[in-house]
């Protein structure tokens, strides 16, 4: 379906180490369409929401202090099956492991520095969107690039 959404961050290390544009420019190279976008500081309690299913893990407490320390770029992106596409743009979660070509793997070494989020299926990404977008999202494009989509 050609208007799945998936909702992506670029985390506080991607943002200082300057590769917001490198990240945009993947995705829409791929053929998605970015619907929302913008550049924020996350409370503690908003970045706990935001990772409350991993609560009981060990590094819980260091992944939330990690998301606060700098501003993070929160998006959403539109296309045909952008879920799970987005996930390989953007790589195995232990960048170690993340393929060359992916975002993790040719930007980042440590888990815990991976530079970037993608929702991990469609239910996630709908609550994902409406955390981090409450306010709604403009309608912009209603129709898919002819010479992308068939
Ligand atoms: S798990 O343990 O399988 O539920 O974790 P996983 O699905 O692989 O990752 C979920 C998110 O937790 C982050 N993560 C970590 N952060 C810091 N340190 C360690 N050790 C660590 N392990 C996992 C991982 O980057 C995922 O974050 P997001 O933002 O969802 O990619």
């Amino acid at each position: 379906m050609a208007g799945e959404q998936t909702f992506i961050m670029i985390k506080p290390d991607g943002v200082q180490r300057g590769l917001i544009g490198e990240v945009i420019s993947r995705f829409e190279k791929k053929g998605f369409y970015l619907k929302a976008m913008k550049l924020i500081n996350v409370e503690k309690s908003f970045a706990e929401k935001h990772y409350a299913d991993l609560s009981s893990k060990p590094f819980f407490g260091g992944l939330v202090e990690y998301i606060v320390s700098g501003p993070v770029v929160a998006m959403v992106w539109e296309g045909k099956q952008v879920v799970s596409t987005g996930r390989k743009l953007v790589g195995a979660t232990n960048p170690l492991a993340a393929e060359p070509g992916t975002i993790r793997g040719d930007f980042a070494v440590d888990i815990g520095r991976n530079v970037i989020h993608g929702s991990d299926s469609v239910e996630n990404a709908r609550k994902e969107i409406a955390l981090w977008f409450p306010e709604g999202i403009a309608e912009w494009r209603s129709n898919q690039h002819p010479w992308i989509y068939e």
